[in-house]
């Protein structure tokens, strides 16, 4: 099977997951960001009719939404969110993810903070370890650029300023490469501490609850430990 057909597969298995959430009025459906939440946006276009709210964790999920008549709210005016769907650029056993590879984590961050249920959908080649190996994105505010870049060579990672990315919110990415993270909660507090930087891309202390692992063999379901 080629990666295609295992994020496909996922995102399939996503949407038969959340059948229970068609034809609410009361659901709200956070929508994710990247290859893999595309499939999903896809699939629930099919069933755009039957979706009462969705929110987007970007711009670019909330014009693929709106593509398909599938309405988009502000995560303001709704109470909450009933389950999250995205994927991820790396997932451990623990379903603590590093996220942000396509810019889009701050936004993700905060759905995922709000969402009463959180799956995240991935081929088996984003599943590790020992998160890491994929460079860690940050959310900074311009200015402080240089000052959150030496306060990452501090806690031991290689910062790499991502040429070219304005975020949705109007900031900047850098890629922390070089990092071993073993121990993600408390690197996620450490980076929280840093003046400027506006989110980092750990979901290690709101990891996801449900991880859809697209594998040759199947859909793999791990839940949170
Ligand atoms: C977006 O900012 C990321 O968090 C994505 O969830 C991540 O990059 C996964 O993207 P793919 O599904 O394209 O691999």
């Amino acid at each position: 099977m080629t990666q295609d057909e295992l994020k496909k597969a996922v995102a399939r298995a996503a949407f038969e997951r959340i059948q229970k959430h068609l034809d609410d009025d009361d659901s709200v459906i956070g929508v994710g960001t990247g290859s893999t939440a595309n499939m999903f946006i896809d699939l629930l276009g099919e069933a755009a009719h039957r979706v009462n709210a969705t929110v987007a964790s970007s711009e670019e999920t909330k014009r693929r939404l709106e593509a398909h008549n599938i309405p988009v709210f502000d995560l303001n005016s709704v109470d909450e969110v009933s389950v999250y769907i995205d994927g991820a650029d790396e997932a451990n056993d623990y379903l603590q993810l590093i996220k942000g590879g396509g810019a889009a984590l701050t936004r993700e961050k905060i759905i995922a903070a709000v969402a009463r249920e959180f799956i995240c959908i991935a081929d088996a080649s984003k599943f590790v370890k020992v998160l890491g190996e994929f460079p860690l994105p940050v959310e900074v505010i311009p200015m402080a650029r240089s000052h959150v870049g030496r306060e990452i060579v501090k806690l031991g990672g290689d910062p790499v300023y991502r040429e070219g990315v304005v975020t949705d919110n109007g900031n900047i990415i850098i890629d922390i490469y070089n990092m071993s993270i073993t121990d993600p909660r408390q690197l996620e507090s450490d980076l929280n501490q840093i003046v400027g930087l506006v989110t980092n891309g750990l979901f290690a202390q709101r990891p996801a609850d449900l991880l859809l692992l697209g594998r040759e063999s199947g859909v793999e379901e791990l839940k949170a430990r």
